[in-house]
């Protein structure tokens, strides 16, 4: 469908493992009218409300490639607000590794540590079209790196547990199971499941 005719949803909800949309591959934005930035300002409601520090457009079943963040709602570290929109975002020059025990608004209840990139540049859209650049680097202070690493994963299908060694498999395998048997008694599908 071109993207001229993308209709955005009225109403977004947030969809979780094992919804198929999470595993697509998201298709990048090339509208940048009205009907995209009201649909970032729901993502923004639909975030607050799920109480996350990110989120990203396949997670509300929109596979476009699209996130919000919001870092600074982080616990215990709340600073100024600092909402922010990435559209057709990418990553250059990553240098360096860290790890962050993450968490996801599609896993709930589910936390895990995850090796990322320390140091990168992030070259991004905002609502507008407008290109952006930042440096952003864990170990000098930026949890949004750890966010947009995490957030950019989704508009490729990619999710964090896919990160997760055998032990850390192990120790999430049973809440997995509790979150594939209630998306089959919702809808009836057995969704894209994880074997391991
Ligand atoms: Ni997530």
């Amino acid at each position: 469908m071109p993207d001229e005719t993308f209709i955005y949803p009225a109403e977004p909800v947030l969809v979780e493992y094992p919804h198929p949309v999470l595993r697509k591959k998201a298709a990048p934005v090339t509208v940048f009218d009205d009907a995209l930035r009201r649909f970032c300002r729901q993502l923004f409601a639909v975030m607050e409300l799920e109480k996350g520090v990110g989120l990203a457009a396949p997670q509300v079943a929109v596979s476009k490639r699209i996130f919000i963040t919001e870092h600074t709602r982080r616990k215990g570290h709340e600073g100024e607000p600092d909402p922010r929109v990435w559209i057709n975002p990418r990553i250059e020059d990553p240098d360096g590794e860290t790890v962050f025990e993450e968490g996801c608004l599609s896993f709930p209840a589910i936390y895990s540590k995850v090796i990322r990139h320390n140091r990168f540049t992030a070259v991004w859209q905002d609502e507008f079209g407008e290109e952006r650049r930042q440096v952003l680097d864990h170990a000098a202070g930026d949890f949004l790196a750890i966010v947009v690493q995490h957030e950019l994963d989704h508009l490729d299908g990619k999710l964090f547990v896919d990160y997760l060694n055998d032990l850390q498999f192990n120790q999430i395998r049973k809440r997995l199971r509790e979150l594939e048997d209630a998306y089959r008694k919702t809808t009836g599908r057995a969704g894209s499941v994880i074997r391991r």
